[in-house]
Formats: C-alpha cells, sequence, structure tokens
C-alpha cells in the first residue's frame, strides 16, 4: 500500500474537516492512518499548560526559561541546544507533541510588543540560534514549529496590517533568518504570519510558501497558519498552506464552493491531508525517543539558571562598581521591588504556566552571596508614583551606604512587554527616572539592573556606574543576577540588538492602518546604527566581562579569490588578559568598501563564545563561503557576489573591531556594474 492510498478510504469532507484543528491547542485524530489526537503548546521559552477546553491556564511544574531575546544575548549554540532540549522534556512530561517555537522574526522597530519572544534583530544569530533550538527540542523527541512566516514585526494591526517591502530587503532581512534556520535543521512545522506582505496574506502567499519555502528551500514539513491567521481555506491550500488553527467550521462549505468554482483541485486538499499525515507519522516516530522517568525539575531550574547567567549582559561597569565584593563595599543598599518578584517574562501566548515556588527572587540570593557586606532592601516604589517623593526618599536613604543596586522592571501598566500591543513607550516612566538619577547623584556607587525584554531608552542615567541588563530571563534570573552582581559568575552576554539613546522618526510604523512600508529597506537595527552611532546608547554584541581578552594574529586562508563559489577560513586567536575565568564572544562581520550596490557597512556572518581561564589562549577558526559575501540580485532573482574589496571584521561588539583583513573577490561573471549603469532595471 503506497502512503497515499488511504485518501481514498477519505471523502472530500473528511479530508476538508481534517487540516484544521480539532480545540485551540490540539490537533484532529486520523483513524484510517491510526494518527490519534496531536497536542501542540506554547512556546517558544517553555510550556503554556491550559485546560482541555483550552479556556484557562493551569498554573504548573512547567519552567520558565530564558526568553527569546534574552536566549539571544547568551549567542551560545550549545545553550540554545541545551534550553531546547530541556523544553521537550517538560512538553513530554505534558503529553505534548509539539512546542509553537522557536520565533525568529526580525525586530524592524523596539516598539514591537512581541520583541521578547525573538532572538534578535540580525538574520544570522536569529537563524543559528533558532536552528540549535530546533535540534534540541527534536533530539527529546518533541516537535517545533518554527514562527511566524514571515514579516510579522509590530503587534498593532498585526492581523490586518500589509508589508510593503521590496523583494531584496525581504529575502536579505526578513526571510533570511527562517533560511538560514532551515539550511540547519528541519523543523516538524513552520507557522505562517497573520499580516499581508505585498497585498497578499501570508496564509495564502504562493511566494512566501509554495516557491520559497518549497521550491528554493525544499522545506518538507507542515506548513500551518497562526491562530485566525486563514481568510480563506481555499485560497490558503492553493498557495500553499496545510493546516488551519484553531478549528474552522465552515472549512467543507468553502473548499467544497471553491471546488466547484475551479478555483482548487481535489490534488490542493490531499496536498494538503498529506502534509499532515506525514508530520503527524513523523512526530509519532519521534516520540520513541522521548522519556518520561528520570525527569527532574530540579535539574531544569538548572538549566534555566544557566541560560539566564549567560544572557544577563554587564552594559556599563565604570570604576568596576561590580563585581560586589567585601574589599570594596561595607554597607550596600538594594533598592526596587522587582529585587524581590522579577520580572521573568513578557505577556501573551508565550506566557508560561510557571509557578510562583520555582522562581527565585534575588533579594534572597544576594543576602545569601554576602557574606560579611551588609545588605538592607527598600521596595521603594511600592505605590509611589511620585517623581518629588521618591526623589526625597532615595536621597534621605542611599546616603548612608558605599554601594546602591537598583532593580527596575519594564512592567508598568500591564503584564511587561507583551503579545497583542506594542510598546507606545520606550522609556520609562519619569518617577522611575528621577529615582535612577537621585541615587546615582548621592551614592558614588551606583548599580542600575533593567529587567525588560529589550531596550529602554536611558534618560538622565550618566552618572549611574553599572548597568546591567537582566532581560526578561526566565525563572532562575534572581539567583543568576545575584551570582553575577557578586562576581560568583562572569557576565557573558551581549547584546542581540541595539540598546538606542533616541528613537527613530524616519521610518514608517506603524503605518496607516493598513498599510507600512518598509521604505528604509535593509537600514534596520545595527545595519542602520552603524551609520548613525550618534543615537546607540549600547550597540549590537556589546557586552562586558569581570575580565579582558586580547585579539591577535587574524589569519585567512585567501586574500584574493577569482571566483563566485569558494571557501575560505578565517582564524584569531584570544587570549584571557585578566585575573577571572570568563566568556568572550567573537564575532565576524562582512562589508565591502568598493560597493556599488547599496549594502550595510558590516554584516554578522560567524560567532564564537569560548570559556578562557585567566592567561589562556585559543584559536577561533570561522569558515566563510561565498554566500556570506552574496547579496540578492532582484534582476537575475538569484544571490550574487559583487567583485570587489571586503572587509573581515573579527570583532568584540559591532563597535569594538579588533582585527581586521582584506580579500579581494573577482567573479567573472558579476555583471552588478553593468546592469548598474542602465536605469530601466532595479539592482
Ligand atoms: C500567536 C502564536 C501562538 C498562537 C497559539 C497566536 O496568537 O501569534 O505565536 O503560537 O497564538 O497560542
Amino acid at each position: 500500500m503506497s502512503d497515499r492510498d488511504f485518501l481514498k478510504e477519505l471523502s472530500f469532507e473528511e479530508k476538508a474537516t481534517l487540516i484544521s484543528f480539532g480545540d485551540v491547542l490540539y490537533t484532529k485524530s486520523v483513524d484510517v492512518c491510526k494518527i490519534p489526537v496531536l497536542q501542540s503548546s506554547d512556546g517558544p521559552h517553555g510550556v503554556r499548560k491550559i485546560s482541555e477546553n483550552g479556556r484557562s491556564r493551569i498554573e504548573g511544574n512547567n519552567t520558565c526559561f530564558p526568553t527569546a531575546s534574552a536566549l539571544g544575548a547568551t549567542w551560545n549554540k550549545e545553550i540554545a541546544f541545551e534550553v531546547g532540549a530541556a523544553i521537550a522534556d517538560d512538553c513530554t512530561q505534558e503529553n505534548i507533541d509539539f512546542i509553537l517555537g522557536p520565533a525568529i522574526n526580525m525586530k524592524r522597530t523596539p516598539h514591537c510588543g512581541r520583541n521578547f519572544e525573538y532572538i534578535s534583530e540580525d538574520p544570522y544569530l536569529s537563524g543559528i540560534l533558532g536552528a540549535e533550538y530546533v535540534k534540541g527540542a527534536q533530539s527529546k523527541g518533541i516537535g517545533t514549529c518554527v514562527k511566524h512566516f514571515a514579516a510579522n514585526n509590530q503587534e498593532i494591526n498585526r492581523g490586518i496590517i500589509n508589508v510593503e517591502v521590496d523583494e531584496r530587503t525581504l529575502r536579505e532581512y526578513y526571510l533570511k533568518p527562517f533560511e538560514i534556520l532551515l539550511k540547519n535543521c528541519n523543523p516538524t512545522s513552520v507557522m505562517c504570519a497573520y499580516n499581508k506582505i505585498n497585498g497578499i496574506w501570508c496564509s495564502e502567499n504562493e511566494f512566501l510558501l509554495r516557491q520559497i519555502l518549497r521550491d528554493e528551500w525544499k522545506y518538507d514539513g507542515l506548513v500551518v497558519s497562526d491562530w485566525g491567521a486563514v481568510h480563506n481555506i481555499a485560497k490558503a491550500i492553493h498557495a500553499g498552506l496545510n493546516y488551519e488553527m484553531p478549528n474552522n467550521s465552515n472549512a467543507v462549505k468553502t473548499l467544497k464552493e471553491a471546488l466547484v468554482r475551479g478555483e482548487i483541485t481535489e490534488n490542493d486538499l490531499d496536498e494538503a491531508v498529506l502534509a499532515y499525515v506525514d508530520f503527524a507519522k513523523r512526530l509519532l516516530d519521534m516520540k520513541k525517543l522521548t522519556k518520561k522517568e528520570g525527569y527532574s525539575r530540579a535539574k531544569q531550574h538548572e538549566i534555566a539558571y544557566r541560560g539566564a547567567c549567560e544572557s544577563i549582559t554587564l552594559l556599563k561597569n565604570n570604576n568596576n562598581a561590580l563585581p560586589l565584593t567585601k574589599d570594596k563595599y561595607n554597607k550596600i543598599i538594594i533598592l526596587g521591588s522587582s529585587a524581590k518578584t522579577p520580572q521573568i517574562q513578557g505577556g501573551g501566548s508565550s506566557r508560561t504556566t510557571v509557578s510562583d515556588a520555582y522562581i527565585d527572587s534575588p533579594i534572597e540570593y544576594i543576602i545569601n552571596n554576602s557574606e560579611g557586606i551588609t545588605i538592607d532592601y527598600i521596595p521603594l516604589f511600592d505605590g509611589m508614583v511620585n517623581d518629588e517623593r521618591i526623589q526625597q526618599k532615595v536621597a534621605s536613604v542611599v546616603g548612608e551606604y558605599d554601594c546602591a543596586v537598583m532593580f527596575v522592571a519594564n512592567n508598568y501598566g500591564s503584564d511587561g512587554e507583551t503579545e497583542s500591543f506594542d510598546r507606545d513607550n520606550l522609556k520609562l516612566p519619569n518617577y522611575v527616572n528621577a529615582a535612577i538619577s537621585k541615587m546615582a547623584e548621592k551614592c558614588k556607587n551606583s548599580v542600575l539592573v533593567l529587567q525588560s525584554g529589550g531596550p529602554i531608552i536611558p534618560y538622565r542615567w550618566d552618572n549611574v556606574s553599572a548597568v546591567v541588563q537582566m532581560w526578561y530571563s526566565g525563572e532562575a534570573s534572581g539567583r543568576a543576577i545575584a551570582d553575577i552582581l557578586f562576581g560568583i559568575v562572569n557576565p557573558s552576554g551581549k547584546l542581540s540588538e541595539t540598546f538606542i539613546k533616541s528613537e527613530r522618526t524616519d521610518i514608517d510604523y506603524p503605518g496607516d492602518g493598513i498599510k507600512v512600508k518598509y521604505d528604509e529597506k535593509l537600514n534596520v537595527g545595527y545595519r542602520y546604527y552603524d551609520r548613525h552611532p550618534v543615537d546607540v546608547y549600547f550597540p549590537f554584541g556589546h557586552g562586558l566581562s569581570y575580565t579582558e581578552f586580547d585579539y591577535s594574529d587574524i589569519n585567512i586562508s585567501s586574500a584574493d579569490i577569482v571566483s563566485d563559489r569558494f571557501s575560505i577560513s578565517v582564524s584569531c586567536k584570544i587570549k584571557n588578559i585578566g585575573n577571572v575565568v570568563g566568556k568572550e564572544i567573537i564575532q565576524l562581520y562582512i562589508g565591502q568598501l568598493d560597493n556599488i550596490v547599496d549594502k550595510p557597512m558590516k554584516e554578522l556572518k560567524g560567532f564564537e563564545k569560548i570559556e578562557l581561564e585567566p592567561g589562556e589562549e585559543k584559536t577561533v577558526t570561522f569558515a566563510l563561503t561565498n554566500e556570506d559575501f552574496s547579496y540578492y540580485n532582484v534582476c537575475m532573482h538569484r544571490w550574487h557576489v559583487e567583485s570587489g574589496r571586503y572587509k573581515i571584521y573579527i570583532a568584540s561588539s559591532l563597535a569594538d573591531v579588533r582585527l581586521e583583513e582584506s580579500v579581494s573577490i573577482l567573479n567573472e561573471r558579476d555583471y552588478t556594474k553593468d546592469m548598474w549603469d542602465r536605469t530601466d532595471i532595479p539592482v
């Protein structure tokens, strides 16, 4: 019996009923194939347990891992794999078959309320870490669903907005993380986005779902819709969607009418059913890898802790205000209620159902770590929102301490950053900023700890000695921050997105309610800020350590290339020149010097995170191919290497290039210049 034979046993109605979800997060069974109901769960940073009818959340045993932007800040492939695998272990405990993650949309604007669910503003970092998450989860027998394909970059009007974007920008930026992820792993499913791209719903977008995903990228898993993203199931399956989420009671009628009108064929429907059956069989097969026994909630917490430790990013550390050690400080005051009850995640469908019992409170661990130092704590912000009064309070308290540490969470008015809403304001409320600047004025050593999923625009924070980005780093972030503050753990996170001083007003955002024009093209995130450094608070890739690293001996296997298909390697040495063990994230960027086509000054094409003992030196090697030097030529309809001189930058952050080398490339089939000289075709 061939794999398709079962289709003969199903009527048109049965097939039409099969390709939409049963109830909320459950699929339907396919009895002729002995496929039971399968269960999904959000995602992405842990399990969201819901009641069987899907109406309510159930607080449970589930682990809250660092949210995606924090995971991005780890720049650590092993951690991303480990977190994916650990989430799978939670899924197994809850009989969940596939997790609705990872989410790898680009961050076009820091206003997007869901940015904390997305890994980075860079496609390479997002694609590589997203792939590790998928490999980790699937290695434990749990399916994944990579979302939201594509260009869902704002929550305002996400269900109606038409993203107007040119093909080169789409391919080089908004689709790129998905392309990289799919090159590196084979997720069981991909979820399309709510929005339209160039006038066509993502759920009905043949260019996206068929041409790119299937034909070019050869993806053979299941393509599902976001919840409610299907407007017409017939158009959707014709365009290449396979499964509608959640249940659509009109599916049979819509599909039948479309069949009669000749808008779909029965083959379109068969294709969708087959894709679902293949997906389900793959999941059932993978299930053999799952193991319910041996699960340890304490071990899960430990993985969440390791992830949090690697994500927390030391942004500033004037006069070595950190770490907090007894040779520097006798008495420290801890301020802010989020030092007691941290904001560990954002709001919306991704909110894991972790019970409070598993959430580490920073203050408890701070007290644990503080032997020989007096620690006092005041919640400070409890109910007090008056700038003057809060300043008086801070002034009256902090003067008697030799260090003040203020915890601030971006959770004003709601759940924190959240799905369905964008962030109106990228600044903290005035009374919080007033408290921060008063602390810095009155205490010589002041530390600000920020709990947020994305950048917060600073306001009179210049005199603060140290700033630590804690992110929304999951249930164990309280212990992780305490260990970092006291130097028990050396910070090793780096920014996965640019932290800005002022916001851009030159882009069309949030659009006019119907459309949003991505006219800034590739000038997004650091691709824009590399040219506008005055607006940057801390650059992409930035993060300090309690030690220092020396970079030397850059070596490139070939500096003169005459080909459009090549591979080269670049190596360099990194040495820990400080006194404590630490981890460094070495970043490789490429930029062309003599380009005809407009290109970003630098683009990330490689990164490694390594650990070094004091005095230890290691060699890091990066492999590059022609693909890393290509741009998408819309005239040739393919990726293309422009001849010219390129720089390879080895950097500690986008703005801190430590080593560089030049490569000259002669592509004898480079027609860029000829095309550029013509005015009738876009290049
Ligand atoms: C979100 C998805 C999520 C789904 C199920 C949608 O609103 O956009 O990311 O997986 O709901 O909860």
